[in-house]
């Protein structure tokens, strides 16, 4: 068998012409969605993220403001800068990219930030909402995902689905979304015993752990679809997923590439939100 492949980079292209005409139609009331990105030092991936968040918002007829400020920013200073943009009137989602430097809090920036302006879905309030069953952010890469497996046809009612990895940015959130769709959710860790035996009842198995190769074909389930949701850069430049993605393919019955699976998703699920904060307001 050869896994279909998932076409992250097509889907993102169809759900960034949606939300381009959602923009127009607020444009024509006069209200223009607005993205704030701010950025702390000069992590060279931080920096290629935030460029192509503010122009696919460019795209979709959505402002961004990009705000740059150095690594030695004191932690009040950023502080100043969230309070003004929760302040703005033009502005509808405010995204402080991380990692943030060692020096600031990062748990108290993200509780500074308005959060009906939480376009990440990161704040507390939001994380709360949505384990409660009411979210209004979802974080950009988890809702990316689910609607690559909408998109897929993928049935998750009562399904298996196993998560490796259990961040607050992606496991964690992946997990209350899969339940809240029916499936039946193992969400994995660093030290989980045996990995091969968890991922092996996956009837669907999404990988955010940022090691590259941690899961290989032989710990996948045949006719399962894998997620991969990591990319590192490898030693040669090249990037590459969480999942060995040659032996994967060959198991899978769908399986997401790296580069073009859900990366692309992430920034197109961002202008929905995006768009999402000003249609609330307008
Ligand atoms: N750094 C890596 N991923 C993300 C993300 O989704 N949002 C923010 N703000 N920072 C990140």
């Amino acid at each position: 068998m050869s896994a279909r492949i998932i076409d992250g980079k097509a889907l993102s292209a169809k759900v960034r012409e949606q939300v381009g005409e959602r923009a127009r139609a607020l444009a024509a009331k006069g209200i223009k969605p607005g993205l704030a990105v701010v950025l702390v030092g000069e992590d060279p991936a931080s920096q290629v993220y935030v460029r192509n968040k503010a122009a696919a918002c460019e795209a979709a007829g959505m402002t961004s403001r990009v705000i740059r400020m150095a690594a030695d920013t004191p932690e009040g200073e950023l502080l100043d800068v969230v309070e003004s943009l929760n302040a703005d009137p033009a502005i509808h989602g405010i995204l402080v990219q991380l990692p943030l430097p060692g020096h600031i809090d990062t748990g108290l920036v993200i509780e500074t930030i308005d959060a009906r302006k939480d376009v990440d879905g990161f704040h507390i309030s939001n994380a709360g909402l949505l384990m409660t069953g009411r979210p209004l952010f979802l974080p950009c890469t988890p809702y990316g995902v689910m609607k690559m497996l909408d998109s897929e046809g993928v049935a998750l009612r009562g399904a298996e689905a196993v998560i490796v990895g259990a961040s607050n940015i992606v496991g964690k959130p992946m997990a209350m979304l899969l339940l809240a769709a029916g499936a039946t959710v193992t969400l994995c860790n660093s030290k989980t015993r045996d990995l091969g035996a968890q991922t092996r009842r996956a009837d669907v198995l999404v990988v955010a752990t940022g090691k590259p190769g941690i899961v290989t074909g032989e710990m996948i389930k045949p006719g399962a679809v894998v997620i991969d949701v990591g990319i590192s850069r490898l030693a040669d430049g090249s990037l590459a997923g969480d999942v060995e993605f040659e032996s994967a393919r060959r198991v899978a019955s769908a399986i997401t590439p790296v580069p073009g699976g859900v990366g692309p998703m992430t920034i197109a699920m961002l202008l929905v939100n995006t768009l999402e904060a000003a249609e609330r307001g307008a």
